[in-house]
């Protein structure tokens, strides 16, 4: 059988990747250049910047994955990209890098959804069996996805505000932690007690919605009120007490989801999927399910990365889904 390869990209944020892909779930490359240290000085992504930094390091991104994987623009077979959701600026310098590269080697375009590229990053381990359900917790989105069959997405559940990463952002400023500070809070959590018992929104109702807001500003709130006052609060309760309701609520919402939608997986992707306390609970949570096996994304692969975006790629491939040239990038777009 010849080999598919697919040269995938993503810049929807701030990682400018690009990678190679072989029969949709061998990762051949999977080059990942970081803007991190430039945004941190202003305690999140500015998006002038992450598109400024996707110019500079695309083209060397591009030339380092075919190297890395040994493989020639002519042995390709697709070209995949990130066009949505994310920055308007980001995507596009992937958008047209992407375009570029199947004009001038006259090869399929492939427009991919980021969060299918989250979802598919499952299968560069196993093979997706579906039904199956992902629950995608990143910085842009907390989502509870139904996949009744491939390249079938349906959404059941979604933040009404803040996504879970975005609310890991924003109270670890409040701890002086710089962005991103979902994993340092996820190392404080595990050194503290859930002392706080902040509160768990939405938790009772009977849907598959959440809300991190008034958790933020719970925890915002007793920061403040504690400065106020003089008293010292210990940073690992906060974090922990914080971690603790992040999590009950997306287990739940999860465990109520698994029941009245079976699967055969349940993925767990996003940057937010790194967390610890999250897979812990999660496995704890799926073991209940007889015929749900649980599919944590590595976590090498639940940050973004063109790996993914590669895997989810090759799959619209087969389903037919191409681009052209007037392809644009879709900052809100939905599944
Ligand atoms: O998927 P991603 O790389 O970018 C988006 O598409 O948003 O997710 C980044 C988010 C950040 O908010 C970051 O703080 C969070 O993932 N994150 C974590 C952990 N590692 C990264 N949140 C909680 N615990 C972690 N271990
Ligand atoms: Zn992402």
């Amino acid at each position: 059988m010849a080999r598919d390869l697919v040269l995938a990209f993503e810049t929807s944020c701030d990682e400018t990747s690009v990678a190679v892909i072989e029969n949709g779930n061998r990762i051949l490359s999977n080059i990942v250049a970081t803007q991190i240290k430039s945004h941190q000085r202003f305690g999140g992504v500015v998006p002038e910047v992450a598109s400024r930094h996707h110019i500079e390091q695309i083209t060397g991104c591009i030339g380092d994955a075919l190297r890395e994987a040994d493989v020639s623009y002519d042995e390709l077979t697709s070209v995949a990209v990130t066009y949505g959701p994310g920055l308007v600026g980001a995507l596009l310098i992937g958008v047209t890098a992407a375009k570029a590269v199947a004009w001038a080697h006259n090869l399929p375009l492939v427009p991919v959804n980021h969060l299918a590229g989250h979802i598919y990053a499952a299968r560069l381990v196993e093979p997706i069996e579906f039904p199956a359900m992902a629950l995608v917790v990143s910085g842009g989105h907390t989502e509870l996805v139904y996949m009744p069959e491939e390249n079938q997405f349906q959404i059941i559940g979604e933040t009404r505000d803040d996504a879970a990463g975005e609310a890991y952002d924003k109270i670890g400023r409040v701890l002086g932690i710089n962005y991103p500070a979902g994993k340092p809070v996820d190392e404080l959590a595990h050194k503290g007690q859930d002392t706080f018992h902040f509160p768990r929104a939405m938790d009772a109702d009977d849907n598959f919605d959440f809300s991190f807001s008034g958790l933020k500003s719970a925890f915002i709130n007793t920061v403040h009120h504690a400065d106020q006052i003089n008293e010292k609060l210990s940073r690992e309760d906060l974090a922990a007490s914080f971690q603790q309701a992040v999590v009950d609520v997306l287990a739940d919402k999860t465990n109520r989801a698994l029941k009245e939608f079976p699967v055969k997986q349940l993925i767990l992707a996003g940057g937010v999927a790194a967390n610890q306390g999250l897979r812990e609970r999660l496995t704890k949570e799926v073991a209940a399910f007889a015929d749900t096996k649980l599919e944590l994304v590595p976590l090498s692969l639940c940050g973004d990365n063109a790996a993914m975006i590669g895997a989810a790629g090759e799959m619209l491939y087969r389903h037919g889904v191409r681009g052209d040239a007037t392809l644009n990038a879709d900052p809100g777009l939905e599944f």
